[in-house]
């Protein structure tokens, strides 16, 4: 069988193949290192990173649904300067592409976090989380404003030459606007998307499941909903699209694909099987195959009108 090209780019960004882990879901990489060779990823992407480090919200934080999970982890992470000293140089010899995610509570913060990455060459490109569902300051709240999505990711590219995806929360009425305020700040790929806000509640305590009430909704749950974002941003054609949401097979990848993303980002699926995100490529190469392209692009939109 001839060899398939899965090439692919989101934007200036090239990417062996279209197959990322997404952020929050791989940690720093190195547990997933000793699953499979990074470099089958077409890239990965740390866990959500802050100016200071962060203990994260309160116990419990993962709540299984009947089609996903609920997390509240709250972006526990060493912060900035940990990252650059201790994860850093070991991402930096890995041969995929890395991509940091940048959280904050507020503007300066996602402005200083691109400034310490800039003179970084193990780190690839940033992306933008403007979409944390379950974080108090900041978060969500960036993500639903237009206004603020142009500000923060102009800010971030002011201090941060290089590419720059931002990351958008589904939960908004118009996303078109939101994702058209990304572009215009800078960016030059949109995530889509983010969890979903929820809630479980416990039965016995009679209390929410969650020390941190709610949480973000991801997994097979989410797809339809991360699908139907992917297809309208892509019919708008504003910029590349990572497509992210419930990807648990290579088929619900393909779905994005023909929706129009560029590449997928694999989060929840990992955490149930750590091999996910390869078996989700090899998943993708035999729907290829089985359908005699010769390579991905040329699946890539076909689902638009
Ligand atoms: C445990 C967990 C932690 C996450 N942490 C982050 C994070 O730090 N930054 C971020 O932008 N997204 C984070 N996410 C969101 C995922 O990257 C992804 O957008 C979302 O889970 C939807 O994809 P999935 O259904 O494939 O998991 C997290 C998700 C989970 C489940």
């Amino acid at each position: 069988m001839a060899k398939i090209d899965l090439s692919t780019a989101l934007g200036e960004l090239e990417l062996s193949n279209p197959v990322l882990t997404a952020s929050g879901t791989c940690g720093f990489g190195q547990e997933l290192a000793s699953e499979f060779q990074l470099s089958e990823l077409g890239g990965l992407i740390v866990k959500g990173i802050t100016v200071e480090p962060s203990t994260g919200n309160p116990p419990p934080r993962i709540v299984e649904t009947p089609a996903g999970i609920i997390n509240s982890i709250g972006l526990e992470n060493p912060g900035i300067a940990n990252f650059k000293k201790e994860q850093l140089p070991w991402l930096a010899r890995q041969e995929t592409k890395i991509l940091a995610n940048i959280s904050g509570h507020s503007i300066a913060d996602f402005a200083k976090l691109a400034a310490e990455l800039k003179d970084e060459p193990g780190i690839t490109g940033l992306e933008i989380n403007v979409s944390c569902p379950n974080i108090g300051e900041g978060g969500l709240a960036f993500g639903t404003d237009p206004a603020m999505v142009y500000e923060v990711t102009s800010k971030v590219a002011k201090n941060y030459p290089g590419w720059i995806m931002v990351k958008l929360t589904p939960v908004v009425s118009d996303i078109e606007a939101v994702a058209q305020a990304a572009k215009e700040g800078g960016a030059k790929s949109l995530a889509v998307a983010n969890t979903l806000p929820a809630l479980d509640i416990d039965l016995k305590r009679q209390k929410p499941e969650l020390g941190n009430i709610y949480g973000g909704l991801s997994g097979p749950a989410i797809r339809p909903v991360a699908l139907k974002l992917v297809y309208q941003l892509a019919a708008a054609d504003i910029l590349p699209i990572l497509g992210v949401g419930g990807i648990m097979t290579g088929e619900d990848a393909v779905k994005f694909l023909l929706a129009g993303a560029k590449a997928i980002a694999v989060g929840t699926a990992t955490l149930l099987d750590p091999q996910a995100a390869l078996k989700i490529k090899e998943g993708i190469a035999d729907y290829l195959a089985h359908h005699n392209y010769s390579s991905l692009q040329e699946i890539i939109g076909k689902a638009q009108q």
